[in-house]
């Protein structure tokens, strides 16, 4: 499938050919463990599902299709996706992070790579200059990781901006892009080498399975990760692959309709009793419109939300919603709410929480493809209940 067809069309067909076996239109599940050799110490294309599985690699055909990459490499979760990524580097070597960090990246960086000899430094904030200055301060920089929008508050980083930064001292730049999807943003056209996803939310979709993939724009720079994946393991099983794959023909039309849907619910929002702020890079007022408006198809279905009354406001909030579902996790199709205080961000000092702007009242609001005048009147009453 040549990277001049579509996005619908990589979707739906890249490594998705009918089973030449018996012209079944989805390709079957390999599952399997291992594979029967037909020639003595010679190995066919596939020796062990640990090493590579049919199905596995249709999917990973497809992902690195949808973010413009020579090739992807599939986990078992996000986590184990960016841990692919950190084992690539060697005590010494020189991180920077993003200031407003996924809790669980910070909570590896902080409590094992550390550990492990890696030097880690974070941005002070998402400004091209602020990572300039993170990358002075180490001995040896060899890589920077950003998200954008950022998890919880949807701050934009200038990814274009921050690559030609990090070239400049030689290193690579991954991008965590669970956030926006390939749909809405591909950060290997920006500039970035290597893009990862915890595929358990949009590109699944369906909050049925776990999993993670990390894609690189250079075949030299997938060679390390793959051998991770390889010599540790931490590998989707054949069925989850399947799932993945099926969630992910339908990501352009469900990205379409999370992105209406947010829209219009984190504009009721703003009219709302008890919500002091709400943060949506739809809003011409966001800090980071004009970067989101340039490096994104469109603004996310992602919505945060201070409410005024701190934790018994969010408590009233989610014992009082009907079809947001009070639980971790983003990007399926029923919407989700969850609260970064007590939940995605737990790990981090409350102080250093404070610091980066996440409040006790703060709400994080996965916006689904319900109809969204339910959802608004959904969160109406529950807010004034
Ligand atoms: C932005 C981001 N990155 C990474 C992860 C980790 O992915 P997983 O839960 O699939 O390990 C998450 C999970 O919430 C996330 O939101």
């Amino acid at each position: 499938m040549s990277s001049g067809h579509g996005f619908e069309t990589r979707a739906i067909h890249s490594g998705q050919a009918p089973d030449p076996s018996h012209g079944s239109v989805v390709p079957p599940i390999h599952l399997t463990s291992t594979f029967a050799q037909t020639r003595f110490e010679a190995d066919g294309p596939h020796t062990y599902s640990r090493v590579s599985n049919p199905t596995r690699n249709a999917l990973e055909e497809c992902l690195a299709a949808l973010e413009g990459g020579t090739s992807c490499a599939a986990f078992a979760s996000g986590m184990a996706a960016s841990q692919a990524i950190f084992q690539t580097l060697s005590p010494g070597d020189g991180v920077v992070a993003g200031s407003d960090l996924y809790g669980g990246t910070y909570r590896l960086l902080e409590q094992v790579y550390k550990r492990w000899g890696l030097e880690v430094r974070y941005a002070a904030d998402n400004s091209a200059e602020a990572y300039a200055a993170a990358l002075a301060s180490l001995a040896r920089p060899r890589l920077v990781w950003l998200e954008s929008p950022t998890n919880p508050l949807l701050f934009l980083t200038d990814i274009e901006a921050v690559c030609a930064v990090a070239k400049a001292k030689g290193c690579l730049v991954a991008v965590d892009n669970t956030f926006a999807s390939p749909y809405l943003q591909r950060p290997l056209e920006l500039g970035a080498d290597l893009v990862m996803h915890s595929t358990t939310k949009y590109l699944g979709g369906h909050s049925d399975i776990v999993g993670g993939a990390v894609i690189a724009r250079r075949p030299e720079d997938m060679e390390l990760v793959r051998f991770q994946q390889k010599a540790a393991g931490a590998i989707p099983s054949p069925f989850e692959a399947w799932l993945l794959q099926r969630g992910v023909k339908t990501l352009a039309v469900r990205m379409e309709r999370h992105c209406d849907n947010a829209e219009a619910f984190a504009e009721a929002l703003r009219g709302m009793t008890g919500v002091a702020k709400v943060f949506y890079p739809g809003f011409a007022d966001h800090p980071g419109h004009a970067i989101a408006a340039r490096q994104m198809r469109r603004f996310g279905g992602m919505v945060a939300a201070e409410l005024t009354g701190g934790v018994p406001a969010v408590r009233q909030l989610v014992e009082n919603v009907k079809f947001f579902s009070y639980g971790e996790s983003l990007g399926g199709v029923e919407s989700l709410l969850s609260h970064p205080a007590s939940m995605s961000h737990a790990s981090l000092p409350r102080e250093e929480r404070l610091a980066r702007g996440i409040g006790d009242g703060l709400v994080r609001f996965s916006v689904g493809i319900e109809t969204v005048d339910d959802l608004i009147g959904d969160v109406r009453q529950a807010l004034r209940s």
